[in-house]
């Protein structure tokens, strides 16, 4: 046997696994993120060109074969096409992509894991010695079996969910199931319920079958149904709990990936595929957790609401709201002792972190204590804020996640909130809200407020906010960029 060795190929499995582990304990802080970035990346091109080595050792393998006169030769080819074509689409997305459209490439590349699983699961099923399963003409042993049903459903709901996830972040399609309106109908949760059985038991058909011929019919219905259940689990969650569908999602292309990994026996699928499954789960927790959902609500649908105008809608009722320029915010910023600045979603369209930054500077110049507070979920995807300060370079110590700073607003002169909305939203506050129990960022407490928002449109979940009605609450209208380059000035 020529090319790398197996031994070798486990030892450099197991490297890119501890730079995996170390890249998501490095992305756990803004502080050592960069650091995790780069053992990510180490990792990934370790397990990259080790499975390159692998394949080629393989494809020697199996030309030795067709050269004996069993098995065929041929493929290498394909899969260097394959690397070449995906890996500059994705390299040319990663460049392209704004920011606040991350979700949404993130749910489309979901998608691509889950319908790769499904792909190398039916090739699995179809050629199980090309993938070293069983000898043709033999069966698969009832281990592989349940593996690749498993694989297979887990990664066709994953695919067509994340379709319909990517649609609804988007926002851009006019197709009824991409609103982000939760679709609800009659009697969903008894058809989802029924269907899953349906595939639990073709896919315990397809197991128990111990015939040389695989049970197709079977496994392909289960699989018909993975993908339609992908879309009735997605259709019922509003737009306001799509950042949990997302992890959710992130999470599924996980377990997907390590089934598969289980039955290619490759180590590497499983380590890396358990990673994302595992912390996809958690991230998934977290956000429940920091927009008051019940995991279990988010998962059986239907919760959680429409973003009635989803951040673009006009406001709903006229109410007098006292109103000032950048000058006068300035002025008041610039005699205070102590100012929190929560940044949210406009900010991120805006692109003022940098003028912001600016402004922090010459504020904490004057001798002003300035900190910002971050939500989990301020922005459009987890991290959102974090890294767009990081962009900017703002130092660490001056940023401060919500658990952290909610004690403070009581004592704070002056919260200055830019294209945050939702996430000070007091409506939380209030069991009869749609977002009620949400935790939010405590800026109604403060002593001064001052909100920057281009009008009084409603935030992603499309509700009206009280804090901008609040007697201590100061608007300045504008787009964030020009208002903050205007508050530098001011300030200068
Ligand atoms: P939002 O509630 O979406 O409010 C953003 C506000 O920014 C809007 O009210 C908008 O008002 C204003 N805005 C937009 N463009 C602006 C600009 N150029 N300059 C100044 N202001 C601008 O944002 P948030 O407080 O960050 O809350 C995030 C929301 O998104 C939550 O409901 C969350 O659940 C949801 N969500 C979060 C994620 C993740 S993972 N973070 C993913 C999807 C959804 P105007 O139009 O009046 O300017």
């Amino acid at each position: 046997m020529s090319g790398i060795s197996m031994n070798l190929v486990t030892l450099l499995y197991l490297i890119a696994s501890v730079c995996f582990i170390q890249a998501l304990k490095g992305l756990s802080s803004p502080a050592t993120a960069r650091a995790g970035n780069a053992f990510g990346m180490t990792g990934m091109a370790i397990a990259f060109v080790t499975t390159v080595a692998l394949i080629f050792k393989l494809q020697a393998m199996a030309a030795a074969a067709a050269a004996a006169g069993h098995g065929s030769a041929g493929g290498f080819t394909l899969v260097a096409l394959g690397v070449v074509v995906g890996g500059g689409i994705g390299a040319v997305l990663a460049k392209k992509v704004e920011m606040t459209k991350m979700p949404e490439l993130v749910a489309a590349m979901h998608s691509l894991i889950g319908l790769a699983a499904v792909c190398i699961a039916v090739a699995a099923v179809s050629e199980p010695q090309a993938f070293g399963i069983a000898q043709a003409g033999e069966a698969l042993p009832f281990g592989n079996r349940i593996e690749l049903f498993i694989g297979t459903f887990v990664g066709a709901i994953t695919f067509s969910g994340s379709v319909i996830a990517f649609g609804k972040l988007s926002g851009k399609y006019k197709f009824r199931l991409f609103q982000g309106a939760p679709v609800n109908f009659a009697g969903q949760h008894l058809l989802n319920l029924l269907l899953a059985l349906a595939m639990v038991g073709l896919g315990l058909v397809f197991c128990f079958d111990s015939g040389a011929t695989p049970a197709w019919l079977p496994f392909l219905i289960m699989t018909a149904i993975a993908f339609v259940l992908g879309v009735l689990i997605i259709i019922p969650i509003g737009g306001a709990d799509m950042p949990v569908v997302v992890s959710m999602l992130n999470s599924y292309s996980g377990w997907a990936a390590a089934g598969i990994g289980f039955s290619l026996n490759n180590a590497m699928l499983i380590i890396a595929g358990s990673l994302v499954g595992s912390s996809g789960a958690i991230l998934s927790y977290i956000m429940c957790k920091a927009m008051n959902r019940s995991f279990f609500n988010v998962i059986l649908g239907g919760f959680g609401g429409a973003p009635a105008e989803a951040g673009s809608g006009a406001a709903k009722e006229q109410r007098p709201v006292k109103s000032g320029s950048a000058d006068d915010a300035s002025f008041i910023m610039a005699n205070a002792e102590s100012v929190i600045i929560v940044p949210g979603y406009g900010l991120a369209v805006a692109r003022a972190q940098h003028a912001l930054k600016e402004l922090v500077e010459k504020l904490t110049h004057k001798g002003v204590n300035v900190k910002y507070a971050i939500h989990p979920v301020a922005g459009r995807m987890p991290g959102h804020m974090n890294v767009l300060l990081a962009e900017a370079e703002v130092p660490y110590d001056q940023v401060f996640e919500m658990e952290d700073i909610n004690g403070e607003f009581g004592q704070t002169d002056v919260v200055l909130i830019l294209g945050a909305n939702d996430v000070v939203n007091p409506a939380a506050k209030d069991p009869s809200s749609p977002i009620a129990g949400m935790p939010i960022l405590e800026a109604y407490k403060a002593k001064s407020i001052i909100v920057n928002k281009r009008s009084m449109a409603s935030g992603y979940a499309g509700l009206d906010n009280e804090l901008f009605y609040q007697a201590n609450t100061m608007m300045v209208f504008g787009d964030a960029k020009k208002v903050i380059e205007d508050m530098v000035k001011a300030v200068e």
